[in-house]
């Protein structure tokens, strides 16, 4: 077995890498609009009620319209995965694990088709597409070879005269819940977590982005994974998604998203309903309000370059994105002068144009929310840059900074998931941390700094669940940073790191008299 190394990102400066990624936006341009079946069971369903996927880029464009479950179907599902439980959780973990390792190779060679897929649905430009399937990839590879690690369980003690083993065996029935921003690698992730580990699952994708699910579960197929261990049910939270939380014969949870969403199914999941013999286990990533702090003893050019590029990658929609800096007063007005300049030569538009670093954002919704918190800041801050939005084409908003921020204030403290960034002046790198600190989030974070002891203050005092020095805040590794966020930010699940599939098993203890 070859050590997991990370998939290398694609270098789109070369004519043949363009050229290669062309031609995935055109196959994917050729199957624009297609009807996608719910897969119960491994049977195809089609159903009259659909859910459209559009270009969040261009309104008009259908990407594809996918049939959408109702609770009939999702007790369908469920009937399926408690079915397919009973022989998959007695496959060898090898064999699983080999189903994982052969569906990163089919993705490896379609890797350009997914990833613009993700353009034309998510939105996202060339390099954050490919970022995204890279990750995908990686948690195949990764989570196979978790999986041979954990095969034998772990090592305990045996006394003379009898033998204890301790071992993981699969938990249930999961159900998945995975977001539109990520809408590949975080989709891919989380349901195969679960599956290698042993269980079967339901998987209920992001309502805008169900397509690139649709084909990631054509591939499981092809990679051979039996019928009803990954059912593919869209549909929309509150019907399906709640009555698969309620349900007595889910195992547990694994979701990605809103903060408001992961509280509602981890109180729901609390119940113990009808029928129901264990406490659902909940996996949640929420959300983030994830600040750079800026030190004056600092390299202030990688400074401004972090938190642009961390604030306005994939326009700000990812939990980990900058949303604040918070910087010392010494060097303020050099960072947030040069992080305007830098934002504003930042391009904007179709994503499918490799020259546009930012494309739109989600949908309606997203647009409507983030330019409320627009308003807000003109209120709250001085607006430096952005502040506009175009909402007749596709969800397009300028990157906008704001400065002059109380640490208190709701700019400050609120998600907005878009490419908004807040500027505050701390007096000194104590007080920077402070602010770092002040929300209800704890995600991710990063220090610019050159102070060695400064650094490791932060080590010990900046509660995030993933920091950073000297970088931005955006991009772990699968493998190699493991990810997930303290406080509200989610039950610290740390995804891509060793004890992810832990979180889908549950420990036998065996002990024999010899
Ligand atoms: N893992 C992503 C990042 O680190 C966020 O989901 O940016």
């Amino acid at each position: 077995m070859i050590t997991f190394k990370h998939e290398p990102f694609m270098d789109f400066s070369t004519e043949e890498n363009k050229e290669a990624f062309k031609s995935g936006l055109e196959l994917v341009e050729s199957y624009l609009g297609k009807d996608y079946p719910l897969v119960i069971g491994g049977e195809k369903i089609t159903t009259e009620e659909k859910i459209v996927s559009v270009n969040p880029a261009q309104k008009d464009q259908v990407v594809g319209r996918v049939s959408k479950a109702n609770r009939e179907l999702a007790q369908q599902a469920m009937d399926s995965a408690l079915t397919a439980l009973e022989s998959w959780k007695k496959v060898k973990p090898e064999i699983r694990a080999d189903v994982l390792f052969k569906a990163a190779a089919i993705i490896r060679r379609r890797k350009h088709e997914f990833s613009a897929l993700l353009v034309k649905e998510a939105g996202k430009p060339w390099n954050e597409a490919d970022a995204d399937t890279a990750e995908g990839i990686d948690f195949l590879e990764y989570y196979g070879r978790q999986m041979l690690e954990l095969k034998d369980g772990k090592k305990v003690e045996s006394r003379p005269g009898e033998y204890n083993r301790y071992d993981y065996i699969p938990l249930g029935v999961g159900v998945i819940i995975s977001p539109w921003n990520f809408a590949f690698a975080i989709m891919a992730g989380t349901t195969v977590a679960a599956i290698v580990s042993g269980n079967t699952v339901l998987l209920k994708p992001a309502s805008t982005t169900p397509v690139v699910a649709a084909k990631f579960v054509e591939v499981m197929e092809e990679a051979g994974l039996p019928k009803g261990v990954l059912n593919y049910i869209p549909g929309s939270g509150s019907e399906v998604g709640d009555f698969l939380v309620d349900h007595p014969k889910t195992r547990f949870i694994s979701f990605t998203g809103s903060r408001e969403v992961g509280t509602r199914i981890y109180e729901r999941a609390a119940v113990v309903n009808e029928g129901q013999i264990w406490l659902k286990r909940v996996i949640a990533e929420m959300g983030g309000k994830d600040t750079i702090v800026v030190d004056k003893e600092a390299d202030l050019e990688l400074a401004a370059q972090s938190i642009v590029q961390s604030a306005f990658g994939f326009s700000g929609q990812k939990c980990s994105a900058c949303s604040r800096a918070v910087i010392v007063e010494d060097v303020y007005d050099e960072v947030l002068n040069r992080a305007v300049e830098l934002t504003k030569e930042l391009t904007i538009g179709d994503p499918a144009d490799q020259n546009n670093f930012m494309g739109p954002v989600n949908d309606q919704n997203a647009f409507d929310k983030i330019m409320k918190y627009i308003e807000l800041g003109k209120d709250e801050g001085e607006l430096m840059t952005g502040g506009e939005g175009d909402d007749s084409k596709g969800y397009f908003i300028k990157p906008t900074i704001f400065a002059g921020l109380d640490p208190k204030a709701r700019l400050m403290q609120e998600e907005i998931f878009g490419p908004v960034v807040a500027f505050s002046k701390a007096k000194d790198f104590t007080e920077a941390l402070e602010i770092a600190n002040n929300t209800e989030y704890g995600l991710t974070g990063a220090v610019i700094t050159n102070n060695r002891m400064n650094m490791e203050i932060a080590r010990e005092e900046f509660h995030v669940g993933n920091l950073y020095f000297n970088r931005g805040c955006t991009g772990a590794i699968v493998g190699y940073q493991p990810f997930g966020g303290f406080n509200m930010s989610g039950t610290d699940s740390k995804a891509g790191g060793p004890d992810y599939l832990l979180l889908h098993m549950q420990a036998k203890t065996t002990s024999e008299m010899l």
